[in-house]
């Protein structure tokens, strides 16, 4: 099987390299896999917009463990189906993940004519490729979609929701292109993605409560946060044995921004103390952060606040907890809690 990852440079792209890199060799551009559950034939190829930035390549490169992973980017735009049409037929693909997408929420209120083409007719894109081969696409898509109904359970893939804003929106209107396409497609809903790579919640609360006296976080949004390298877990998995459909995946459990910020504060002081001793003082962050912003023990007053402390350009859910029941029955997946995986994160970050 061969497998086109989009997006490969970002958070749950990056996660993808890693696992393909866990059990098996990698030649420059494609990685030969022997993967749980995955075909040991499979091959991986990494596609994005950039190269990967020097920090993500040794973050890759630590987290492997010495096992050789694929730090190689071929240069692919979603937006093009011309060259998606070019890389499938030349490299013979047999399945795409899309990790690429307009993910900055405040930013697509300004900018929604890109955050349609690459949330809505690029995975259109990427299914008419995958249509044409009789080819597999795995898509993500988010908990946006569901946006401003005010449910207080758990959200079901067959409800349907009003989205809040252009990211929600282009991001449903990317499920639908899909569907209209109708190639075999898996679409997994996600919510509140974090990873060592990037731009994400923990990486910068790591470094505010480190940084600041005092902090002020919402508690009046609540949802699930989910580890990148959990999902793309399940997405070989996935990968193994598809059944077309929509899924929901975040990791287990419930917390508001506010819990989520004082989780990693109180989690990050027991990681340091664990791998560093009771001063915590002579350790080195491996992390591509700056040492010196991690001091041994946080002393940040993180203080919970109202969202509309915070302007934004979007309102975003209060609610926003995905119900997983479909995902773990259709594919036997066990789902970690929330704090056992951001654990296993700040671990490798500090
Ligand atoms: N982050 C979250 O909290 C969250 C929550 C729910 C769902 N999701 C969904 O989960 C998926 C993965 O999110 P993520 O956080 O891993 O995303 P990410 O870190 O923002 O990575 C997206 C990658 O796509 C690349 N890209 C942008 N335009 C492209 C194009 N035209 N062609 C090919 N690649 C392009 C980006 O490059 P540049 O960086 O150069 O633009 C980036 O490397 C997305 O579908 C997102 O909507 C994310």
């Amino acid at each position: 099987m061969n497998i086109l990852t989009t997006g490969a440079n970002g958070q749950l792209g990056n996660e993808i390299r890693l696992l393909a890199a866990r059990d098996s060799g990698s030649p420059a551009g494609m990685t030969n896999g022997s993967l749980s559950g995955l075909d040991p034939e499979s091959h991986f190829l990494f596609t994005d917009v950039t190269e990967a930035s020097e920090e993500s390549v040794a973050m890759l490169r630590k987290l492997a463990g010495g096992a050789p992973v694929d730090t190689s980017t071929r240069r692919l735009d979603i937006t093009d189906l011309e060259a998606i049409r070019t890389l499938v037929s030349e490299e013979h693909i047999d399945a795409i993940v899309n990790c690429a997408a307009f993910t900055n929420v405040d930013a697509a209120e300004s900018q929604p004519e890109l955050a349609e083409l690459l949330n809505a007719k690029a995975p259109e894109n990427l299914a008419v490729a995958m249509k044409e081969v009789g080819g597999l696409l795995v898509h993500i898509s988010t908990d946006y979609v569901f946006g401003g109904d005010p449910y207080n359970t758990p959200c079901r893939e067959e409800q349907t929701g009003t989205p809040t804003g252009v990211y929600g929106l282009t991001k449903l209107h990317g499920e639908q292109a899909i569907a209209r396409v109708g190639c075999k497609c898996v679409i997994l809903r996600t919510a509140w993605l974090y990873s060592e790579f990037g731009k994400n919640f923990v990486r910068t609360m790591l470094r505010l409560t480190a940084e600041k006296p005092r902090l002020n976080v919402v508690f009046d949004q609540v949802g699930t946060p989910t580890y990148a390298g959990n999902l793309a877990a399940a997405i070989f998995t996935i990968l193994a044995r598809p059944v077309p459909g929509i899924y929901h995946y975040s990791n287990e459990g419930v917390c508001s921004w506010y819990d989520f910020t004082k989780v990693i504060a109180e989690m990050a002081d027991q990681v340091r103390h664990d791998c560093y001793g009771q001063s915590g003082l002579d350790h080195r962050s491996h992390s591509g952060l700056d040492p010196e912003s991690h001091p041994s023990r946080s002393s940040c007053d993180i203080q919970p606040c109202h969202s509309d402390e915070f302007p934004s350009p979007v309102k975003r859910p209060a609610y926003s907890v995905l119900d997983k029941t479909k995902v773990k029955q259709t594919f036997g997946l066990s789902v970690p809690y929330w704090t056992d995986s951001l654990r296993k994160c700040l671990s490798a970050l500090i």
